[in-house]
């Protein structure tokens, strides 16, 4: 679906942000990038529909190189990036008006586009919201809305680039759960960068970036498992599984694989009361 082939890219200002990064992602996939501040994240979200484009190496979305402009906007209607700030996404005054833009510049016709535009609200629960003023929103619902806009453009793949990280914790879990809906039910693939380890636990895969390259790569479970490792480059592992490798590192129970903290009250019960 999407090929990041030895990618390497430095900005004008002489930043080298990426070195040789080759990634293929699967349709369908849940992909997670963690990384600590200045790692390549965004540059790399940026690449994937051609925002930017390689110093060296290729970006090949569906078989379309990202360096074709002839193939840009095809590319732009197959993968949607969300930001991190929601205001900087808001371009109208009013939210249907705001979820119509990208679609609008696509030229979609207009009696397709009203259908497109609610089933969108729907998919992030914003139907009552189509006719109010977006400034006047949450942040959260802002980057709902701002989710909605991309999925009105019906893209195979939604880049969300630490679209969480400006949101309170229950509008970080509100757009994780939609975000996960989407991927089961729509089978949208995700590209989610995020900087709290816990997000990425419901990944399919991860990836670990670290001043430009990938450092690592695996499921959540191989990932975290090397927690050390993850430490040595600013990085955190998530709470349920440091206190699983406490647990163990200090023979009160061996947990095997459990990953949060549900599991590990029930194994832990289970350890102690040895059933
Ligand atoms: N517009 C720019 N001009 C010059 N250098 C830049 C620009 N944007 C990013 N950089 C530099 O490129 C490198 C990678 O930045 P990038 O924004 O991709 O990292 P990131 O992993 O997304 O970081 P963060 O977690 O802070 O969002 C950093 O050294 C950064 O300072
Ligand atoms: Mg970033």
């Amino acid at each position: 679906m999407l090929s990041i082939k030895n990618v390497s890219f430095t900005y004008d200002s002489g930043t080298p942000a990426l070195e040789n990064v080759s990634l293929d992602i699967r349709e369908g996939e849940f992909l997670c990038i963690v990384g600590h501040n200045g790692s390549g994240k965004s540059t790399l979200a940026k690449m994937l529909n051609g925002l930017l484009l390689p110093t060296e190496g290729a970006v090949i979305v569906d078989g379309m190189d990202t360096a074709d402009d002839d193939r840009l906007l095809d590319i732009r209607r197959r993968v949607g990036i969300v930001f991190q700030n929601p205001d900087n996404q808001i371009v109208t005054t009013v939210v249907r008006e705001d979820v119509a833009f990208g679609p609008e510049n696509l030229g979609i016709p207009t009696e397709e586009m009203i259908v497109r535009v609610d089933e969108a609200l729907k998919s992030v629960g914003m139907e009552s919201y189509a006719e109010s003023a977006p400034h006047m929103l949450s942040g959260g619902q802002k980057q709902r809305i701002a989710i909605a806009g991309m999925l009105a453009m019906e893209p195979n793949v939604l880049v969300l680039d630490e679209a969480t990280a400006m949101l309170d914790p229950y509008g970080r879990r509100d757009i994780l759960k939609i975000v996960h809906e989407l991927h089961e039910k729509k089978g949208i693939t995700v590209v989610m960068i995020t900087q709290y380890m816990e997000e990425a636990l419901g990944a399919e895969r991860v990836i670990v970036m670290n001043s430009g390259h990938i450092e690592m790569e695996g499921t959540p479970q191989e990932v975290f498992a090397r927690g050390d490792e993850l430490r040595k480059i600013g990085l955190d592992v998530p709470a349920a599984i440091e206190l699983r490798e406490l647990l163990k590192e200090r023979n009160i129970a061996d947990l095997g694989n459990a990953m949060t903290l549900e599991e590990i009250s029930e194994g832990l019960c289970r350890s102690l009361l040895k059933i």
